[in-house]
């Protein structure tokens, strides 16, 4: 199969196995490009895509911006903080005036779940999700499953536990679904304030000891607790978080095996993860960043329907 069985990427729940394969394998070959001397490759010429950010990114955008240049695409970047969205404008005109100046795909990151699905249903053009809300966030799934395979060889079958703040990550909801659709066990590990009630529903178990959930598995992917979507405590202080559900090189290194240490960025160095953690020979922090180009060439390149070019 080479071509995906959706028109956007909106989020993993709507893809099948195959959609993710084809995309890890094309972006094999991508990454592939992106290792040569010339990185860039004609696939896009032609196409137009903006780039919409209403939530601050540093990964996301660049990567999704790289990939869409060594793509040979034609680039625009939104920024709602000096846009008309700050006069009142909606959603909806906001991006049926950006394509009116003939876009052809838009990378949207937006602070509501469901913008993208919502967006889709209303214009012309073809949608990718680049974190919507608390919702999903496909391309970081995709680039932290490239990631588990290029480390460990193969995805199913293997042990992964998302640590931390699961209640408002997409992160966490879009990995739970793309490990689960490759065959992968997945685990949640953080306080019970922040392990929503529905996640074992989605065939998630929960372990809230810590040590127990690094001593189940092959993969620890550390999350971040998110500050700035939090309207109560959930926790007393990040000082007691640390202590439950921080990981440091104490802990890594009293395991009986070698796990991969995963975080999707951006790191809170000292609250969720120590520094020598984090840059240790178990860490494949910047291995994910470098992925997340190769990933999001595939995507833009599948959605684009231009495999038979
Ligand atoms: N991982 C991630 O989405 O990072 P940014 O918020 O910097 O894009």
């Amino acid at each position: 199969m080479s071509h995906l069985s959706v028109n956007h990427l909106l989020g993993i729940k709507q893809l099948n196995k195959n959609d993710i394969e084809l995309i890890l394998n094309t972006a094999q070959n991508f990454k592939e490009v992106i290792n040569r001397p010339i990185k860039k490759v004609p696939s896009l010429r032609d196409l137009t895509v903006a780039n919409l950010f209403f939530e601050n990114s540093t990964r996301t955008r660049l990567s999704f911006e790289l990939a869409q240049k060594r793509l040979s695409a034609d680039v625009v970047n939104f920024s709602a903080s000096n846009s008309s969205v700050k006069k009142g404008e909606t959603l909806v005109d906001t991006v049926n005036n950006i394509l009116a100046m003939k876009v052809d795909m838009v990378v949207m990151r937006h602070a509501s779940p469901g913008a993208a699905i919502f967006l889709a249903k209303r214009v012309n053009a073809k949608i990718i999700n680049a974190g919507d809300g608390a919702h999903e966030h496909p391309t970081q799934a995709l680039l932290d499953a490239f990631s588990i395979q290029e480390k460990l060889g193969s995805i199913k079958g293997k042990k992964i536990v998302i640590v931390g703040d699961i209640l408002h990550s997409r992160v966490a909801l879009s990995n739970i679904f793309c490990l689960q659709k490759l065959g992968a066990h997945v685990k949640v590990c953080g306080p019970q304030t922040l392990i929503p009630k529905f996640i074992t529903s989605l065939g998630v178990e929960v372990e809230s000891d810590l040590r127990k959930a690094l001593e189940w598995c092959d993969v620890a992917n550390m999350l971040r607790i998110q500050l700035e979507r939090q309207d109560i405590k959930y926790f007393p202080t990040l000082r007691e978080y640390t202590m439950m559900y921080g990981l440091n090189k104490e802990i890594l290194d009293s395991l009986s095996k070698k796990i991969v240490v995963m975080h999707p960025g951006p790191i809170n160095r000292g609250v969720e993860i120590t520094s020598d953690v984090a840059d240790s020979q178990q860490s494949i922090i910047l291995d994910q960043v470098e992925n997340g180009v190769a990933v999001r060439m595939a995507v833009m390149f599948l959605l684009a329907g231009r495999q038979g070019n």
